[in-house]
């Protein structure tokens, strides 16, 4: 039990979900949803509201994918810096980009008030702190350019941390609250009168026309507009090379002294992120960092393992009882895309939401109900998803696409990790040449353990995938996609799991 617990994040312990039903059958709808997480629920509810009929569809269960694994900050800090958004975008997108963060905390507290939802939301001031002396001089940098932005933000030296800092970037107003405890309210307000969760659902092929047609391994769906809510979207090739994932990792220990109520950010590359949240008359901690590419690293254990000396280093903790890792998409210019998707009238995407999926999964809702409803949204155009900026980001975009490109040969051409089915430890997976093909096999725990072989090339464009020792998962390096050990589909963009293998 407690083993398990380690595994799951704080969110999904401590607030049990009921269950939906699984599609039976072909139904017929205004909107279809994909995706059961922030964006998927809030565009559905606001759309509902509007009168809309809609139908959200989830693979597995509701927030299980990357909402279930975030840490919940609710921040006008977005991970791209304003000097940067301000150079990249002008100084009136930079002001946008804040304006909208703004706009979209305000429209959860909004909900919670409204619906009256438990959700221990709760407004705190965040801190962006330097502990070097380049770095307080990179943060005087951006707090001019987050002032300018329009942040209700101050330099300070006082910062309520158990530990000395430099300097620190203060930000009045932000937010934190209990993600699925909210978001569970918000799906109770889309089911029924003649709107629909589906669990259990995947959703196979996407036709877009009038109207537009959804594919699921349970029946049809038929609507006008769909929305593709599912961190990254489905089998977007040219989408793609906009948008580079990440892993990153995050753990919950018990706080033996308080600690004052507020975001934290640090310095470091990559950053680590700290807040804390009660649940049940317990302090916990948690902290979130160790970012690196998916399926690049061998030992993805040492990042957990990391995370918790850090911690302990740094805070009084007891125990350490959860740790969860998540999945964050990168956006090629540093803003998330929101909106039509390229070359389509009613297929709408959200994604590229980086290190603030709260803020800006909630800021789709709200794009997306204004623009279909054929409504004007004042930060459609900032978001626009089917934008190129060419010089913003451009270094990362070439860097991250050569590397896309580099996986797709190199890792055909690398050496096998072993030929013979003893080369697989028990609870490992890895890629063995047998016969003279590779295939990606995985070894159940225990003396004897069955073993699983299924093919190594990712059914979205046919990288090969690695395996990942600390979530048990084959990972694509090239756009993100995740699946079991025995194949099938965790994480988009692929919607197809690996076939399984015979080997003898
Ligand atoms: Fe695109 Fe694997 S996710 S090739």
């Amino acid at each position: 039990m407690v083993e398990e617990r380690r595994h799951k994040s704080l969110w999904t312990v401590s607030a049990p979900a009921r269950r939906y039903p699984a599609l039976q059958g072909d139904l017929e709808v205004d909107v279809v949803v994909v995706g059961g997480g922030i964006a998927g629920l809030t565009t559905a509810y606001l759309l509902k509201q509007e009168g809309k009929r809609v139908a959200v569809v989830e693979m597995h269960r509701l927030l299980t994918g990357q909402t279930g694994q975030t840490t919940a900050h609710l921040t006008e800090l977005l991970d791209t810096p304003y000097s940067t958004l301000a150079s990249d975008f002008g100084e009136k997108g930079a002001r946008l980009a804040a304006e909208s963060t703004r706009a979209s905390i305000e429209k959860i507290a909004e909900l919670v008030e409204r619906l009256r939802i438990s959700c221990g939301f709760q407004r705190v001031p965040g801190f962006r702190y330097a502990e070097t002396e380049r770095e307080a001089k990179e943060l005087e940098r951006e707090a001019s350019a987050a002032r300018n932005a329009g942040l209700m933000c101050s330099l300070t030296n006082e910062v309520p941390l158990p530990y000395p800092v430099k300097l620190a970037l203060r930000v009045e107003d932000q937010a934190q609250f209990h993600p699925r405890e909210y978001l569970l309210a918000l799906a109770e307000g889309i089911q029924g009168e003649g709107s629909y969760i589906f669990e259990d659902t995947q959703v196979m092929e996407l036709y877009e026309g009038v109207p537009c047609r959804v594919q699921t391994a349970r029946g049809l769906l038929t609507c006008r507009d769909v929305v593709e809510a599912t961190t990254t979207p489905l089998n977007r090739v040219f989408l793609h090379t906009k948008l580079f994932p990440y892993r990153t990792y995050s753990v919950a220990g018990q706080l033996e002294a308080p600690l004052e109520p507020g975001l934290y950010y640090d310095s470091q590359e990559p950053y680590h992120y700290i807040r804390t949240h009660r649940v049940e008359g317990v302090d916990w901690l948690i902290v979130g960092g160790e970012d690196h590419k998916v399926g690049t690293e061998e030992d993805t254990e040492r990042h957990y393992e990391a995370l918790e000396a850090y911690t302990r280093r740094r805070f009084r903790v007891t125990r350490i009882d959860h740790r969860w890792s998540g999945q964050v998409i990168e956006p090629a210019d540093g803003l998330a895309y929101i909106g039509r998707n390229s070359n389509a009238r009613h297929v709408w995407v959200a994604t590229g939401f980086s290190g603030t999926g709260m803020t800006f999964g909630t800021l789709s809702g709200m794009i997306l109900t204004d623009l279909i409803l054929g409504r004007q949204n004042p930060y459609a155009a900032l978001y626009d998803a089917t934008r190129v900026k060419p010089r913003a980001g451009a270094k990362d975009f070439i860097q991250e696409n050569a590397e896309v490109a580099f996986h797709f040969v190199a890792d055909r051409l690398a050496k096998p990790e072993g030929h013979d089915l003893s080369d697989v430890p028990p609870g490992e997976g890895r890629i063995l040449e047998v016969d003279g093909k590779k295939v990606a096999v995985f070894r159940e725990e225990g003396e004897g353990g069955a073993v699983h072989a299924v093919s190594p090339v990712c059914t979205h464009v046919g990288c090969y995938v690695h395996w990942n020792k600390a979530e048990r998962s084959w990972d694509c390096p090239c756009h993100g996609a995740r699946y079991s050990p025995t194949g099938e589909v965790l994480n988009g963009p692929a919607v197809k799991g690996l076939p399984s293998k015979k080997i003898r």
